[in-house]
């Protein structure tokens, strides 16, 4: 086969392999959106079975065969120099999922699948327990694993630069700590000056917000922001969340809570964001390796900017809150917009990360990492774990940890085995916000646009800047070339600092 030839059916074994994963994907949302309980148990068998066959998929000899006419080799993973820019991309990012298959053994695959389960399952009952030591072994475990696994891929003593390059491809733990340390400090003080001035209750409690009318608001804001329906749907999930199903089919999902309208609103405009990434990937990457995010942070970085850069804004809701109130006229006619702008911004510092506010949320995620590179270096055991916990949640928040379940066991990812995801979190804040200053140094009128509900232009700066390089480009290289800087936590500091400002009088 010749080189072209070879590229031709690269394409088309990773053209399946996509949809083989699109239809896993679609396994998943049913389960998560509509499955009657007593179908788990099939279901489960279902996933397992075709989850084997897309990893059969990806590891064929025909890949390794076909890769090395194409000119493939570790050293050289972009190919034949007779291929276009965009042609050796498609190999490099095929080629580099293929090595790290191929290097993992199938007996550790298979008991590293088996670890994560039995690992998850005693998570759930730790949890419910609130006991980490019944947690303890399987975490051990997990470590071990995700450490083996970084050996398989020549990664030696820098473990923990292997799991961050899962989800932010060429970032390193030196490079985050860089920017993470100073952040923190900044972040801290921050907090502290407005919880000086003390916390103000919430404007929700005494009403209820029926689940069916935050619905209906929800499908108008996915038309207000520009949705496409014909390529996409909003349903309800216990855990809100967005997943690509096919070429022209993005599935975004949200819940309602019925004391507060504020959930169910951000995480519709949320998975948005992630959406509107997904929808905006260019044709000619569509159902490739290439027609994906450039990292979990800039995916989090494009969710992050619709919730809270436009979503928490007042211009956003200058144009909004008029129809959110005719959707609850009893329960909102006497609340002013600036009432109403104090709410959806209000710093409340908890122990939890999935209730923090835009401001506290950066600090659960530095906390984390923090964790993560100590236990990764050998520096701190899973044992001393609860304790390093509790002790930074004092340092950074002034919080004392009353148990493990609002501790170190409130989140499932390391249970999971998913070291190294954390962080991508945080890195998706300053992302957005080093593009955002970007966009309105380009549209100066971006607020007005907002104001005026007219998203066509940010969209479209989006569109040329973000969507349209799919995975072709690496998080660094896709900010370098829309900004003309590598990652920088300043103006994600400048804008908390000038919004909580403004709205705390500090
Ligand atoms: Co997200």
């Amino acid at each position: 086969m010749n080189h072209r030839e070879a590229l031709e059916a690269l394409r088309r074994l990773d053209r399946e392999y996509r949809h083989l994963c699109h239809v896993l994907a679609l396994l998943q949302w049913d389960q998560e959106t509509c499955l009657p309980k007593d179908g788990v148990m099939d279901r489960s068998e279902q996933l397992a079975l075709l989850g084997g066959m897309a990893h059969e998929q990806l590891i064929d000899p025909k890949v390794g065969k076909h890769l090395a006419e194409a000119g493939v080799t570790e050293k050289n993973p972009q190919g034949d120099e007779r291929f276009s820019g965009e042609e050796r991309d498609f190999l490099r990012v095929f080629s580099k999922e293929y090595y790290k298959a191929i290097k993992l053994p199938p007996d550790f695959v298979r008991y590293a699948a088996k670890a994560e389960g039995l690992s998850q399952a005693a998570w759930v009952e730790a949890r419910q327990k609130s006991d980490f030591s019944f947690f303890m072994p399987h975490l051990s475990t997990m470590v071990e694993i995700a450490k083996k696994r970084t050996q398989y891929w020549g990664y030696g003593d820098r473990a923990y630069d292997g799991l961050l390059d899962i989800y932010e491809p060429g970032m390193t733990e030196q490079g985050i700590q860089e920017i993470f340390a100073p952040l923190a400090v900044k972040l801290k003080d921050l907090a502290e000056r407005i919880t000086a001035k003390g916390i103000e209750p919430s404007i929700f409690s005494a009403s209820r917000y029926d689940s069916g009318i935050q619905h209906q608001f929800s499908l108008k804001l996915m038309d207000y922001l520009g949705f496409d329906t014909k390529r996409g749907r909003l349903d309800t999930s216990a855990h809100p969340f967005t997943t690509t199903l096919g070429t022209r089919d993005v599935r975004i999902t949200t819940r309602y809570i019925e004391e507060n309208p504020l959930s169910g609103i951000f995480s519709t405009i949320h998975e948005m964001g992630h959406a509107f990434y997904e929808l905006g990937l260019p044709d000619n990457l569509r159902g490739s390796c290439l027609g994906d995010g450039s990292s979990m942070g800039i995916h989090e970085s494009q969710s992050r900017l619709w919730e809270n850069v436009i979503g928490r804004s007042r211009a956003f809701w200058t144009g909004l809150f008029p129809l959110l109130g005719s959707y609850f006229p009893g329960q909102l006619g006497s609340i002013s917009l600036d009432a109403f702008i104090r709410e959806v911004n209000r710093v409340a510092l908890s122990p939890i990360r999935i209730e923090a506010d835009e401001l506290s949320y950066s600090l659960h995620i530095i906390l984390r990492f923090e964790l993560e590179r100590r236990l990764f270096s050998g520096k701190l055991s899973v044992e001393e774990l609860p304790r390093a916990w509790n002790a930074l949640m004092k340092e950074y928040f002034n919080i004392e940890v009353e148990n493990d379940r609002e501790g170190v066991l409130q989140d499932v990812h390391w249970s999971m085995g998913s070291f190294g995801y954390f962080p991508s979190y945080a890195l998706g804040n300053l992302y957005g916000l080093q593009l955002w200053k970007k966009l309105c140094a380009d549209i100066p009128q971006a607020d007005s646009c907002i104001a005026q509900g007219k998203f066509e232009k940010i969209r479209a700066w989006l569109n040329e800047t973000v969507y349209v390089w799919g995975r072709r480009l690496c998080p660094e290289a896709l900010l370098i070339k829309a900004t003309g800087q590598k990652l920088k936590a300043d103006s994600f500091m400048e804008y908390i600092e000038t919004k909580y400002t403004a709205i705390y009088g500090l």
